[in-house]
């Protein structure tokens, strides 16, 4: 199984987050890769819907974390876009956040260095002209079951939609 999957506009990001959402609410690490304004914030903002949260999510950028307590569970939201040194996360107390249950979604992981713990889901975001092409690689056997899944309901969800698009264009 190849674990990547073409995301023609913002929508299907979403949806695509949205998905791989329902399968991140036992919790887990994920890390999300890509060039500035390639989706990272987008495809949170879909996992985010899942467990519950609708209003704007800002992107972390100053704050380098922003929580999320919600009901379905925990996320912590980083994006480590602005950290000069990966020593500075000593201060923060990454155990704390990445404790097992909580839901962590980290963008721009590398410029941590060494200093996360291993991760169960590598993400890559890649501009494809207007679209965007998404690459999953899993760290884990749990990362691997999240793969598997999100991409089987992406699918089956994708004919859904192209097959009720079909209809409708029928009917009219
Ligand atoms: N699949 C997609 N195709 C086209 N544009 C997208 C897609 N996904 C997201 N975008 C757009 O890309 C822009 C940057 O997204 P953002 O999530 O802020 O990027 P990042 O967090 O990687 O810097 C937004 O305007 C968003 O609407
Ligand atoms: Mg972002």
């Amino acid at each position: 199984m190849k674990y990547e999957a073409r995301l023609k506009n913002e929508v299907e990001t979403i949806r695509f987050g949205m998905i791989l959402g329902e399968f991140l609410l036992g919790g887990g690490r994920v890390y999300i890769k890509g060039s500035l304004g390639a989706g990272k914030t987008t495809l949170c903002r879909g996992v985010l819907r899942t467990f519950g949260f609708s209003g704007a999510v800002k992107s972390p950028t100053f704050t380098l974390i922003e929580p999320y307590e919600l009901s379905s569970g925990t996320i912590y939201h980083f994006d480590l876009y602005r950290l000069t040194d990966p020593d500075e996360l000593e201060y923060i107390g990454l155990e704390e956040y990445f404790q097992c249950g909580n839901l962590c979604l980290v963008e721009w992981p590398e410029q941590a260095g060494q200093k996360l713990p291993a991760a169960d889901l590598e993400i890559e975001l890649i501009l494809k002209d207007k679209a965007r092409q998404i690459i999953l690689k899993p760290k884990s056997s749990k990362g691997k079951d999240i793969c598997n899944n999100t991409l089987t309901s992406w699918s089956e969800n994708r004919c859904h939609s192209e097959c009720k698009m079909f209809y409708e264009y029928e009917e009219s």
